[in-house]
């Protein structure tokens, strides 16, 4: 299978199609110039000789737009032959460091894309989440390595804590620097952020107990939790965003604990609700 990605528009398509025969679609044949089929001859030399760090930086030329450099283009076409991804529909969000897309499965259901950006400078302020904890080794130089690093930290992450029982997206697949994970959301539009929709106290409660959920049953501090990483889909809510939680052995999860739970109290007590004392939630967390 031979995998194209046209750019149209806002639009992203994704185009699977048989290498050999006439099966190629006729707006992919339309698109191929002589540069395109250079570059697939290439992604394909690259793919067979399985060579998933590319150090060249000359060949990091962005080729659909900027997230898609060569060594991304290679490994969204692994992911597709391993049936995680069927289809990139558009783009959900684009922030600095990483961009998230609708996709789809084979079966049809939704996904959520997340690319990491592997050009970027504000992985290196990241460090400090990383090293400490003692699931990770030593980190090698560069940044392209700390955005793989964090990419896998985010995977391994959510699987813990969806393990645990803790409603956070499911994880399907890791690859370098993309991430594939159920969207939570419908048609492409991702359910409200907790800090875009109407809050009651019970959410207040459930969001307290989630967090000590994290915490005692997959042994993680989410170390980023606002009102803008987590959605209220329905009545339910899901924690997302899971690149800087922290194993609660970290040395600084009690601070990113406490950070925590100040940006929930709050938010919450802007919105008019009464909220506990962080020294109680902290033992309620902490305390066996
Ligand atoms: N699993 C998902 N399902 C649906 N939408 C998602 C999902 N993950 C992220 N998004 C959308 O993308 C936005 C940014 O995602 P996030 O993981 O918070 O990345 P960032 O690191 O840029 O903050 C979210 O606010 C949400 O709208
Ligand atoms: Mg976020």
């Amino acid at each position: 299978m031979a995998v194209c990605i046209i750019k149209k528009g806002e639009e992203i398509r994704v185009f699977r199609y048989r290498r050999l025969g006439n099966s190629m679609p006729k707006e992919v044949r339309k698109f191929y110039s002589k540069e395109k089929e250079r570059l697939e001859r290439r992604i394909h030399m690259i793919e067979r000789r399985d060579r998933m760090l590319i150090k060249d930086r000359s060949s990091e030329i962005a080729v659909v737009e900027e997230v898609f450099d060569k060594p991304t283009l290679v490994t969204l076409h692994y992911i597709m032959r391993s049936g995680d991804l069927r289809r990139l529909n558009g783009v959900v969000s684009t922030g600095k460091e990483a961009r998230i897309y609708w996709g789809e499965k084979e079966d049809g259901s939704s996904v959520a894309v997340k690319i990491y950006l592997t050009v970027t400078a504000g992985f290196k302020k990241r460090l400090s989440y990383i090293a400490g904890d003692p699931r990770f080794g030593s980190v090698r130089h560069g940044s392209k390595n700390i955005v793989m690093l964090w990419a896998q930290k985010e995977y391994r992450n959510l699987l813990t804590a969806y393990q645990a029982g803790v409603p956070v997206p499911k994880p399907h697949a890791i690859k370098r620097n993309i991430l594939v994970m159920d969207f939570i959301g419908k048609d492409g539009i991702s359910a409200p952020l907790l800090g875009e929709a109407e809050v009651k106290e019970s959410d207040y409660r459930r969001l307290v107990s989630l967090i000590e959920k994290l915490y005692k049953d997959a042994n993680l501090v989410h170390a980023d939790l606002s009102e803008y990483n987590v959605f209220k889909y329905g009545k339910r809510l899901f924690l997302f965003d899971f690149g800087s939680a922290v194993d609660v052995r970290h040395p600084l999860s009690r601070e990113f604990l406490i950070r925590d739970i100040t940006n929930v109290n709050r938010f919450f007590g802007k919105r008019g609700l009464k909220v506990y004392a962080l020294e109680d939630i902290l033992k309620r967390v902490m305390g066996s």
